[in-house]
C-alpha cells in the first residue's frame, strides 16, 4: 500500500466496495498516524459530569496514547491537564480518581493548583535565585473541553468544530438515553478495566454494526441469558427480521444499531419485569420529552451507539464503555454500568449485575467477542495476510433514508452498512491536514454529495 516509497492511505480502504486492507490492523506507520489524525482531532470522552461533582474532583483517565487530569474547577467548569509534570516529565497523579485542592509531584515536590498553575517550587529561592517563570511550567491544558448531556469531551485540536457540530443529528440518537429522563443518567460501580491484544478498530467496528455474528458467535450466550420472546433480536442463525430493526450511519462516523420494539433491551436480563414495568410507567413522559418515534421505537430497545471514533453506549444492555489504544495490538477497554438517575434502586442493581454477568470481565458474551477480535488482529500479522483486504460487503447499495429518522438507514441488525462508514470516516481524517479537508453529512443526500472517489 505505498506510492512512490510512500504510504497511500487513499488506497488502505474502499468505502464503494467496502474493503479495508488487513495492514490498517497491524502496521505501526500508520497506528502513528492514527494517533495524531484522529485521537489528536477528534472529541474523545473524558468523564461523566456526575464522576467529578464537586471542585477538586478529578478523574485520570487517556486521550489516545496520553494519560490526562481531569478536573472540576472551583467555578463549576471543568478543565483537562496531561497528566505530566512540566519539570522533569513524572506522572504527576497515580490516584485514578479522588478530590484534590493540589497535584504534589513525587519526584521534586513541584506543587500545581487544580486549575493548572504552577503554586509551589521547593527551594525556588535557593535552585532558581528567585527567577524561575512559573508560569511558563503551568500543567499543559488539552486544547477543547465541553459536555453533552452529561458527558464530558476533550479535544487536543483547537480548530476542531464545537462538539455539538461534531455530534451533528447523531444527537437525536444520543438523547433516547441521555435525555429520556428528567434527571439524565449516571455511571454506576468501579471502572472495570479489561486489557486485550488487539487493534482499537476491530472491537469498535464489532459494536459499532455487526449484528451478524450475534447468532452465532453469541448463540450460547443468548440461550442462557435471554428470558423474553425476542420480536426485535430475531437474530438466530436461521431467521432474520429485517423489518423490526434498524442499522444507522452516515452521521459523520458515528454509528447506530437498533431493534425498534420498546423492550429488547431488557430481553437478557434474569428478571425483565422490573425494566419492562419501569419503561411502561415512563413512556408517556419520554414521549412529552422525545416525541413519538423515539419513545415508543427506540427508547427500551436494544441499542448499540458508536461516537466516532471510540466511545459506545448500549441503552438497554445498559453498558458505557470507552476504548484507550495501548499500540498498534493492544487495547484497554473501560466498561461501567450506565443508568437513569430516575430508575428506582432495584433496577439499578439488577442493571450493574448485569452488565457485570454479560459485559464484564468475566461476562459471558465480551468473552466471545474476545477470542475472535483477538485472532482477527493476530491473524492480519502474517507474512502473507498483510498483504490481504477484508470485507464489509453485506447489504452494500441498500442504504436508504427514512423521514421520522436521522442518517443513511439500512434495514435491521445483519447488515455492514455502519461499518463502511465507519471506515469511510476513519479514511477522510487519515488523509485530511486539517478539519477544513474533512465532509460532513447527516444523511444519504448529503453523503451521497461528499462521496470521494
Ligand atoms: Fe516533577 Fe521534578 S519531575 S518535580
Ligand atoms: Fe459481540
Amino acid at each position: 500500500m505505498t506510492k512512490n516509497g510512500k504510504l497511500n492511505i487513499d488506497a488502505l480502504t474502499d468505502f464503494r466496495t467496502g474493503r479495508q486492507h488487513r495492514s490498517i490492523y497491524t502496521d505501526a506507520e500508520i497506528y502513528e498516524i492514527e494517533q495524531e489524525r484522529i485521537f489528536g482531532r477528534c472529541w474523545l470522552f473524558l468523564a461523566h459530569e456526575r464522576q467529578i461533582q464537586n471542585p477538586g474532583d478529578f478523574m485520570r483517565t487517556f486521550m489516545g496514547e496520553d494519560e490526562v487530569l481531569v478536573v472540576r474547577q472551583k467555578n463549576g467548569s471543568v478543565k483537562a491537564f496531561l497528566n505530566t509534570c512540566t519539570h522533569r516529565g513524572n506522572r504527576l497523579c497515580k490516584a485514578d480518581t479522588g478530590n484534590k485542592k493540589s497535584f504534589v509531584c513525587n519526584y521534586h515536590g513541584w506543587g500545581f493548583d487544580t486549575s493548572g498553575a504552577l503554586t509551589g517550587v521547593p527551594l525556588e529561592k535557593e535552585a532558581y535565585y528567585g527567577e524561575l517563570d512559573k508560569d511558563a511550567f503551568k500543567l499543559i491544558e488539552v486544547a477543547q473541553v465541553s459536555s453533552y448531556n452529561g458527558l464530558i469531551f476533550g479535544n487536543f485540536d483547537p480548530e476542531a468544530p464545537s462538539l455539538e457540530a461534531y455530534l451533528g443529528e447523531m444527537r437525536w440518537y444520543l438523547d433516547i438515553w441521555l435525555d429520556a429522563m428528567p434527571n439524565g443518567t449516571a455511571l454506576l460501580g468501579e471502572t472495570m478495566k479489561v486489557e486485550l491484544p488487539v487493534n482499537w478498530k476491530f472491537p469498535v467496528e464489532n459494536v459499532s454494526g455487526d449484528g451478524y455474528h450475534l447468532g452465532w458467535a453469541h448463540a450460547g450466550a443468548m440461550t442462557v441469558s435471554s428470558s423474553m420472546s425476542l420480536s426485535g433480536m430475531t437474530v438466530s442463525n436461521s431467521s432474520v427480521d429485517n423489518s423490526a430493526a434498524v442499522s444507522v450511519a452516515g452521521l459523520n462516523g458515528h454509528c447506530v444499531l437498533s431493534s425498534l420494539d420498546g423492550v429488547s433491551g431488557y430481553a437478557f436480563y434474569p428478571q425483565p419485569k422490573i425494566a419492562v414495568d419501569y419503561l411502561e410507567q415512563n413512556r408517556a413522559n419520554v414521549a412529552e420529552r422525545l416525541g413519538k418515534v423515539r419513545a415508543e421505537k427506540f427508547w427500551g430497545s436494544q441499542i448499540n451507539l458508536t461516537v466516532f471514533p471510540s466511545l459506545q453506549l448500549l441503552p438497554g444492555l445498559n453498558w458505557f464503555r470507552v476504548y484507550h489504544p495501548k499500540g498498534v495490538d493492544r487495547i484497554e477497554m473501560w466498561t461501567w454500568a450506565m443508568v437513569d438517575v430516575d430508575m428506582p434502586n432495584e433496577l439499578k442493581e439488577m442493571i450493574l449485575a448485569n452488565v457485570a454477568r454479560t459485559f464484564g470481565p468475566a461476562g459471558i458474551f465480551d468473552n466471545d467477542d474476545g477470542d475472535n477480535l483477538q485472532a482477527c488482529s493476530e491473524l492480519s500479522n502474517g507474512r502473507q495476510t498483510r498483504k490481504m483486504n477484508l470485507y464489509t460487503n453485506m447489504a452494500l447499495g441498500r442504504e436508504h433514508s427514512r423521514d421520522e429518522m436521522p442518517g443513511v438507514v439500512s434495514d435491521g441488525l445483519i447488515c455492514e452498512q455502519n461499518q463502511r462508514y465507519y471506515y469511510r470516516r476513519w479514511s477522510e481524517l487519515m488523509r485530511a491536514e486539517n478539519w477544513s479537508d474533512v465532509p460532513v453529512y447527516n444523511n444519504l443526500e448529503e453523503a451521497n454529495k461528499t462521496l470521494w472517489v
